[in-house]
């Protein structure tokens, strides 16, 4: 199913240039040969930008080949899914989101289609709220707006996608069944914790001014642990100070330092040996639960890499005896967020940073 996607976004995008040299043979054809059924068929294809459900699409795709979990873990979660649907009653399927069986991200969503049109100019940001849509709106000619943190139904369900970290988590030397009993309490935290806001607020801005609204969390950070994941892994790094400078030489951590919010070290010192380095803290959600750490520190890792700490969970990592580097928050996010815009900037569309993006084109 995932890979039947996959080749259906590539043909669509790829398939401009194609279908308008079938559309000039077709009306040839046409002219000569009344082919009408032919002419229709490649007009209806002629589409030179993506649409909307093609952005996200492809967004998912790129979510599922950066999940840490593996493309076949993810597709053992989807699976699960669909198994807990079919045990549903009649009455319970009508209130499922059948979304959520093909989309394992519930923080990536299309939040409004206003038009459902050819998208050529994006604005993005990593917060998006009605400030940025009145700026949408100012700018003008905006056709979709990217939000990187949920909101709408994205926000309510943030929780969801949190059991991603379990399974992080156990790849690292966690035993699954301690992973997954932490990461429960805190899924029912945070499940309550987003409970109370304002999930619309922004969503119901893009619709009154007609916006095209979408937000892509879950997917983005995939992208960024992935990325981080891989160079870290090349590198074998002594010190936690070489693991800070190694961060410092990424473009986004270098714009950030400029501003104050580069790279730092929240527990630990530059000297101490890295040990380890878990990369279990950019994606899945939120923060996990505090009490991973010392879990963490007897399954053998060092040091964790993330986007930002609590002051909690700061406390928790020194007592394991944890070295904490945090790459940065806005920075990591558009990190991720960059290496999926660069995909539609391979599309011909442009992008239009705003609300903390770092945009740095690879
Ligand atoms: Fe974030």
């Amino acid at each position: 199913m995932l890979i039947l996607w996959k080749k259906l976004n590539y043909q669509t995008q790829q398939g401009s240039s194609s279908a308008r040299k079938r559309c000039v043979s077709a009306r040839t054809f046409r002219i000569q040969k009344s082919g009408k059924n032919l002419f229709q068929r490649c007009t209806k294809n002629f589409q030179k930008y993506m649409l909307t459900s093609q952005i996200y699409k492809l967004a998912i795709n790129k979510g599922i080949e950066a999940d840490l979990r593996g493309v076949k873990g993810v597709e053992k979660f989807l699976q699960r899914k669909k198994e807990k649907y079919e045990k549903l009653s009649e009455k319970e399927k009508e209130d499922f989101d059948l979304e959520t069986l093909t989309n394992p991200y519930s923080d990536s969503q299309i939040l409004n289609i206003a038009d459902d049109k050819e998208i050529k100019r994006v604005l993005v940001g990593i917060d998006i709220e009605p400030a940025e849509i009145l700026i949408a709106k100012e700018i003008g000619n905006i056709d979709l707006i990217i939000s990187h943190h949920p909101s709408g139904k994205a926000l309510a369900n943030l929780h969801e996608v949190m059991e991603l970290q379990s399974e992080v988590l156990s790849q690292y030397g966690v035993p699954i069944n301690i992973a997954e009993g932490l990461m429960k309490e805190k899924i029912s935290e945070v499940s309550r914790g987003v409970n109370k806001l304002n999930h619309q607020q922004t969503v119901d801005a893009a619709r009154i001014l007609g916006f095209n609204l979408m937000c892509l969390h879950t997917v983005c950070d995939n992208l960024a642990a992935s990325f981080l994941k891989e160079k870290i892994e090349k590198e074998n790094f002594e010190s936690v100070g070489d693991l800070v400078s190694f961060l410092k030489k990424i473009p986004e951590y270098k714009e950030a330092m400029k501003i104050g919010a580069g790279p730092k070290i929240f527990t630990g010192n530059p000297e101490n040996h890295c040990g380890r380095i878990a990369i279990t803290e950019i994606t899945g959600g939120t923060e996990g639960s505090p009490k991973l750490y010392e879990k963490m520190a007897l399954s053998g890792i060092g040091t964790v890499v993330g986007m930002h700490v609590s002051e909690e969970h700061k406390k928790e990592a020194e007592l394991a005896n944890i070295n904490v580097v945090i790459a940065g928050h806005m920075s990591s996010d558009s990190l991720g967020v960059n290496l999926f815009l660069d995909e539609l900037e391979k599309q011909g569309i442009e992008i239009i940073p705003c609300s903390g993006l770092i945009r740095i084109s690879r």
